[in-house]
């Protein structure tokens, strides 16, 4: 007999189903609560609330663990290109070898911009925010494929996807240059997605850039890591954007709002000012973690700490390896990588941390490669989001392919003045 969970309220006991997810984790039903008690739940910040069953993405925090469709982060990591990972998550399964060349070709085939959508960056002021122009960018796709719109079968969903894929590269780059003032630069066909971003990034009309291969290998194993992550605040937004049935390109451009903020994706940016930083001013590794443990002090240690892993996080130890070998690659010796080794070590060992379990995440190395390889800081979250794009829109499509799919709509308990009449309010305020 499958388990319930017994709630007792105001008397009378409710009998709740219990969903057991593959991995044994397990989760009380409370979808029929409101109707049959008159009672809601409360979970500010939904630390406990699972909002969705889906089938992409497993974390086990507890223990450092995440998986892709099943297959564990490092594996994909070893062995897997970032373009076939992005397959993996949105269709469910590796391609065929004449899928992945299809899906290779409708990538080349979309990497070009309209027109009329390249004029839109001479719009945006030089010292626009990277993250507002891709947000602004991706948002403007639904006026370009209305065709697009409406995915009601598998082939627009292919079409939309390569797009989006292929255009969030080309915009990203193209934000850059314009911010710099240079003269954007052109796909060329020939080169590997990871590659032909930074050749869009860093040639320009009298130099092509020569990507060493373990700087695109980096770069690739960063979109990699990043490509999903459940149900994060931007994943979240974008399902919720998406339940009210809004289009693939629109419900990704929140997703890239909300990723933008410096307690999720914009962390990458946030470590690397925080180091920088500290090395400018000098401060010790004692005097930064007196701060971050100070409450009367807002900073924190920015890369540390994580709402879901509560041990280590898995991407974090790939990417630290990853770091070392660029840096000793490209022959860089960057002191804030000493400064973030040291933190981390006496972090490590420091009672406030380890009794919170607070451990460094992706981020706290992910700025020190991408500085590196000559990424400028503001652009770190953008990459974050070229990274998390199969992940939104695989979510995405999970709302939309959902039988018996809701629009999101959570309830609140209201803490506001009782009811009162206009003369009331006013009252207060008149002479
Ligand atoms: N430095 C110092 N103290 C911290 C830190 C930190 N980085 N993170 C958490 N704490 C403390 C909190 O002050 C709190 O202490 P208390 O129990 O004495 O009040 C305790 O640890 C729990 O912290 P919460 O804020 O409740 O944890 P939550 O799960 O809500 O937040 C978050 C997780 C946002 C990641 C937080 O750890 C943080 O702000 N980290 C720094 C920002 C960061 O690196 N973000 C990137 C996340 S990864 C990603 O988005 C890819």
């Amino acid at each position: 007999m499958s388990e319930k969970a017994t709630l007792s309220l105001d008397g009378k006991e409710y009998e709740l189903p219990v969903i057991v997810g593959t991995e044994n984790e397990k989760a009380v039903d409370i979808s029929k609560l409101r109707a049959e008690t008159g009672y809601i739940t409360y979970d500010d910040g939904y630390g406990n609330t699972g909002s969705c069953i889906s089938s992409i993405t497993y974390i086990d925090g507890e223990n450092g663990i995440l998986r892709y469709r099943g297959i564990d982060i490092a594996e994909i990591a070893e062995k897997s290109d970032f373009i076939e990972t992005a397959y993996l998550i949105i269709y469910g399964r590796f391609p065929t070898r004449e899928e992945r060349q299809e899906f290779n070709h409708l990538i080349v085939e979309h990497e070009l911009l309209h027109e009329s959508m390249r004029n839109q960056f001479q719009g945006f002021p030089f010292h626009a925010h990277p993250m507002a122009v891709l947000s602004a960018m991706i948002n403007s796709m639904s006026c370009f494929h209305p065709q697009l719109l409406e995915i009601d079968d598998e082939s627009k969903f292919i079409q939309a996807t390569a797009r989006l894929l292929s255009k969030v590269r080309t915009i990203a780059a193209f934000s850059y240059k314009h911010s710099v003032g240079q003269p954007l630069i052109y796909p060329t066909s020939n080169r590997s997605y990871t590659e032909n971003f930074l050749h869009m990034m860093f040639s320009a009309p009298n130099t092509d850039y020569e990507p060493d291969p373990d700087v695109v290998r980096a770069m690739d194993l960063m979109f990699i890591l990043h490509a999903d992550h459940e149900q994060n605040c931007s994943t979240s937004t974008v399902r919720m954007v998406g339940s009210s049935k809004a289009n693939l390109f629109t419900s990704v451009a929140a997703g890239v709002s909300a990723l933008w903020g410096r307690l999720h994706g914009g962390a990458n940016q946030a470590v690397l000012e925080m180091l920088m930083g500290i090395h400018e001013r000098g401060e010790s590794i004692p005097q930064v973690l007196a701060k971050a443990k100070d409450k009367n002090s807002d900073f924190r240690l920015m890369g540390f700490g994580h709402r879901v892993y509560k041990n280590f996080d898995p991407r974090a130890r790939i990417i630290k390896d990853a770091c070392d070998k660029v840096l000793y690659k490209l022959g860089k010796k960057d002191p804030l990588l000493g400064i973030a080794k040291d933190l981390a070590e006496a972090a490590l060992e420091d009672e406030y941390f380890v009794e919170r379990k607070l451990y460094p995440n992706v981020d706290f190395y992910s700025g020190i490669i991408m500085r590196a390889i000559g990424i400028p800081i503001n652009m770190f979250t953008v990459m974050f989001a070229i990274g998390r794009m199969p992940g939104w829109i695989a979510n995405w499509k999970e709302t939309q392919d959902n039988p018996k799919g809701r629009i999101y709509r959570p309830r609140q308990i209201y803490n506001g003045p009782a009811k009162r009449s206009y003369e009331q309010a006013k009252t207060p305020f008149l002479d």
